[in-house]
């Protein structure tokens, strides 16, 4: 695979820098905890804190916007450990408020994908696109397929309902039908694909999603779609640690340098306490939940018994139970450096890490401590 020396704070630093040369105004991250949104205890994608924007309201700086926005989601909380479910994450995206469309908007990702020069030098041999396949809300989507077809060949094109391709922050607000991208992650390669074989092929995880690009021009209220918005959006999102995870040529996330530090401090370790095979997934939760529960903290949140808080609380507890499961015991010289290199990692991208890397070990510290008491009292 391509590019395998970009680091993801180059990845990052890339795909700002691209988006910014196309006329986008750069957002920071808005924090994890949304700031006007109590329907929602956490930002789960780039496009959360730009609801009224969508929906119309003028943004102050402008029409075109990029971000990397820090994400948590804690729905498939169960599946982290395997090769790419994380309970935080960072979502790269771009937006058109009601000023490109689907010609622009496909044209970027597929240069940001593919460009060695300015992007991620992914090879387009390796790429699939799905699109719309149109019901009663909207047509099928001929438009993109067309401007898809400069790019890729036709049959790697694949039409698709409403439950793969089309996007909704939930039962209320902006949504549309979207394009997304795939890459094959297979050694040899999957070339040509009958639409049941490309659909096997996602299924099983020989593809994998790296792009979503919705074309958000209809509103839904309370699960229905009501009717079109003022504007044509466009708002897209691409996972970071997946696309370094490809780019760096690895097989799961946990492998790439975001982990490299916190990896290799807790996986000695913990390759000299246990034998079960079962660690390498226990350490990856491990790895994960402590990264997420750091940014929780560098954001303001602190463990309680509801809302994020409460997230916080059961991060930080399932933790301490994967810790015992290795070490029988919960050393606070296992957390600490975990923690620590997750301070350096992010430090640059996000100044407030390293503010909080003493506060952040103390409250998890703090959290460890009660949770051991209960589990020893009961
Ligand atoms: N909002 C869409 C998603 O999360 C595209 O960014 O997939």
């Amino acid at each position: 695979m391509k590019n395998s020396m970009l680091s993801s704070a180059e990845i990052r630093i890339r795909f700002l820098e691209f988006f910014k040369k196309r006329g986008h105004a750069v957002l920071p991250s808005a924090s994890l905890v949304p700031e006007n949104d109590p329907s929602v205890l956490f930002n789960t994608a780039g496009m959360q804190p730009l609801v009224p924007y969508l929906m119309g309201q003028k943004h102050p700086l402008g029409n075109r916007l990029a971000s990397c926005q820090k994400c948590v989601r804690t729905g498939d909380i169960e599946e982290v450990g395997n090769h790419k479910n994380l309970t935080f994450f960072e979502m790269l995206g771009n937006w058109s408020l009601g000023d490109y469309f689907k010609e622009d908007a496909i044209k970027w990702s597929y240069e940001f994908l593919t460009s060695k020069e300015e992007g991620l030098g992914l090879d387009p041999e390796r790429l699939y696109v799905t699109v719309f396949e149109g019901d009663e809300d909207a047509p099928r989507d001929l438009e993109a397929v067309e401007i898809w077809k400069q790019y890729i060949p036709e049959n790697r094109i694949y039409f698709l309902p409403k439950k793969n391709n089309w996007w909704s922050p939930g039962d209320n607000g902006p949504c549309g039908p979207d394009t997304e991208m795939f890459y094959d992650v297979t050694p040899d390669g999957l070339g040509e694909m009958t639409h049941n074989e490309y659909v096997a092929a996602d299924e099983d995880g020989r593809v994998v999603e790296i792009w979503n690009d919705v074309f958000m021009q209809y509103e839904k209220r309370d699960g229905k779609v009501v009717g079109k918005l003022s504007q044509k959006n466009v708002d897209t999102g691409s996972g970071l640690e997946r696309v370094t995870m490809l780019v760096q040529g690895k097989t799961n996330v946990y492998e790439t340098d975001f982990f490299d530090q916190a990896r290799s401090n807790l996986m000695i370790r913990t390759m000299e306490y246990t034998q079960n095979p079962e660690y390498i997934r226990w350490s990856r939760i491990i790895l994960d939940h402590l990264r997420a529960a750091l940014f929780l903290v560098s954001d303001g949140v602190v463990p309680s018994n509801k809302d994020q808080g409460y997230v916080l609380r059961r991060l930080v507890r399932r933790t301490v139970i994967y810790v015992q499961k290795i070490y029988k015991k919960t050393p606070h010289d296992i957390i600490l450096p975990v923690v620590d290199s997750y301070a350096n990692v992010y430090g640059e991208a996000y100044p407030n890490m390293l503010d909080v890397k003493a506060t952040g070990y103390e409250v998890i510290r703090n959290e460890v401590e009660k949770f051991i008491k209960t589990l020893t009292t009961v």
